[in-house]
């Protein structure tokens, strides 16, 4: 395994690795790695010559009041779990290296990135497809592997990739949960013991809101409704959204119609952590 800081560098050899017939599969992360990442690691080893991990935690996507200098880090411990995995290279470039000084060209996909996180987190969106779309150009991947806890995240780069004719597959991993259900995330590392046993609720609400469908419930409204009250429970929480949405889209629906593919997303803070979760859902006959 080897560790890459410069993006000429990086670009360099993989360019040859490309010549020379390589598949290249690449793996965005901020670090701090879990088992969803690992999962996503995994697919790209199932289905490329090479991986490419990249280790980048991007200012551009965090708010001026978010978490970008607490956001947690160890890049030790990265560099085992990468190495487990048969990683063939890291890309840990420092910040500098990824907008140095003049840095002006932002990707901006429009429509979808206002919606759901892109509403509270104005801006987040433009700063994931700008990076993105410098790690690609950097990493030449001919596919990239992404966890579907991002869902809407997945869609604005599938957007810029179709938008941009870029030549990359995107591809999704299921999300990986802890054995109680809570979506695996570098974020979990912020939750008192006590707020992460609240946080189970996030997931539980999202079945029970599966089955209540299943049961023939069909209004967004009493669904929203019931998972809210449910979050509702705990004391130290507050809901950011909780939305049924077109995964095509990223629009909430009123009532769910036969035949049809839903997402049920939410964000939620428990405490300070803010958390986001989701589940797809298709109605039958
Ligand atoms: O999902 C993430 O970890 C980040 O948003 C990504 C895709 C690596 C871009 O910084």
């Amino acid at each position: 395994m080897r560790e890459i800081t410069k993006p000429d560098q990086m670009q360099d050899i993989l360019s040859g690795e490309k010549n020379s017939g390589k598949r290249i599969g690449v793996v965005p992360t901020m670090g701090y790695l879990h088992d969803g990442h690992v999962a996503l690691i995994r697919e790209a080893q199932n289905e490329n010559d090479i991986v490419v991990l990249t280790i980048f935690v991007n200012p551009t996507q965090f708010g001026p009041n978010e978490d970008f200098e607490r956001y947690p880090r160890d890049i030790e411990r990265d560099r085992k779990i990468a190495e487990q995995e048969k990683v063939d290279y890291i890309f840990n470039p420092s910040v500098d290296e990824i907008y140095p000084q003049g840095f002006s060209t932002y990707v901006d996909v429009e429509g979808v990135s206002d919606l759901l996180e892109g509403e509270w987190r104005p801006g987040h969106f433009r700063g994931v497809a700008t990076v993105v779309m410098k790690l690609f150009q950097i990493t030449l991947p001919d596919a990239a592997y992404f966890g579907q806890k991002d869902a809407q995240q997945l869609m604005v780069i599938r957007k810029m990739v179709r938008d941009l004719h870029m030549p990359v597959s995107v591809n999704h991993v299921p999300t990986v949960r802890e054995p109680d259900g809570l979506a695996m995330s570098s974020r979990n590392a912020y939750l008192s013991p006590g707020e992460r046993k609240d946080a189970v609720m996030l997931f539980t609400s999202l079945q029970d809101a599966r089955e209540q469908i299943a049961s023939g419930e069909r209004s967004r409204d009493v669904i929203v409704e019931s998972i809210k009250s449910k979050i509702n429970t705990i004391g130290n929480a507050s809901i950011d959204y909780v939305e049924i949405v077109d995964p095509g889209t990223f629009r909430s629906v009123q009532q769910l119609e036969p035949g049809r593919e839903y997402c049920i997303a939410l964000a939620v803070r428990v405490g300070k952590t803010r958390l986001i979760d989701n589940i797809f859902l298709i109605i039958n006959n």
